[in-house]
């Protein structure tokens, strides 16, 4: 696996590190993530956070027996939260969770610069294309893989980085890539991509295993 600065799997931490996902979607990324956990026991997922109600992740969640949480866009640039009834800020949340980690898999709001300051190098994304080219406001799911057919790339693929201020920029620290041939669709790119998507919970597991 290419994965840039982390060579080894060597945990450090006294306990099984604690990882959160944000989604906004459908959550198959999400899914992915908590069965690697289930599976292996090398990081665990204390939540699922959702800026959308009906967003699939939730059903998801549900199924997979893992709390979630939702909150607005507003709550979320603000650090607020109703949790277990009761209004709270979202980082005493993510504290009281024990989070070491946070995930995004899906999640299309900016991160607040509150939430950097308190995760600082600790919050991680996943983009489905070649960053830096590809990223940015408004490159999610098919307008990404559209933009990719449309400037007739020979390549598509996946980063995974460390998130900052700027929508799908920050530290990489893993990609993979696919073939875009003439033929292909943003259905068929869609595909050749989610599969390369597999590889986010070992990454994730690298990743909170070398704190
Ligand atoms: C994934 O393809 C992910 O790479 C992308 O959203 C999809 C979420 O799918 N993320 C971005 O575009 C971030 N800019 P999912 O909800 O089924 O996991």
């Amino acid at each position: 696996m290419n994965f840039a600065g982390i060579q080894t799997y060597s945990p450090k931490m006294e306990r099984i590190p604690n990882i959160v996902i944000f989604a906004s979607g459908s959550g198959s990324n999400a899914e992915n993530i908590i069965n690697w956990s289930k599976d292996r026991d090398t990081y665990r997922v204390k939540g699922v956070f959702c800026n959308r109600k009906d967003a699939y992740v939730l059903t998801r969640a549900e199924r997979l027996g893992v709390p979630a949480w939702t909150f607005s866009r507003k709550e979320f640039k603000d650090n607020t939260i109703i949790y277990n009834g009761e209004a709270a800020s979202l980082t005493a949340v993510l504290a009281d969770l024990d989070t070491d980690c946070i995930v995004l898999a899906g999640f299309l709001l900016k991160v607040p610069d509150y939430l950097l300051e308190a995760y600082p190098e600790r919050i991680l994304n996943i983009h489905p294309a070649l960053l830096p080219s590809y990223g940015g406001k408004g490159m999610y799911g098919d307008h990404v893989h559209k933009a990719v057919i449309a400037a007739g790339e020979k390549e598509s693929g996946i980063t995974i980085h460390l998130a900052d201020s700027q929508y799908d920029h920050g530290r990489i620290l893993y990609q993979a890539r696919c073939s875009v041939s003439p033929e292909d669709t943003p259905e068929t790119l869609f595909e050749k991509v989610h599969l390369l998507e597999r590889a986010y919970p070992e990454v994730i597991e690298k990743y909170v295993n070398s704190f």
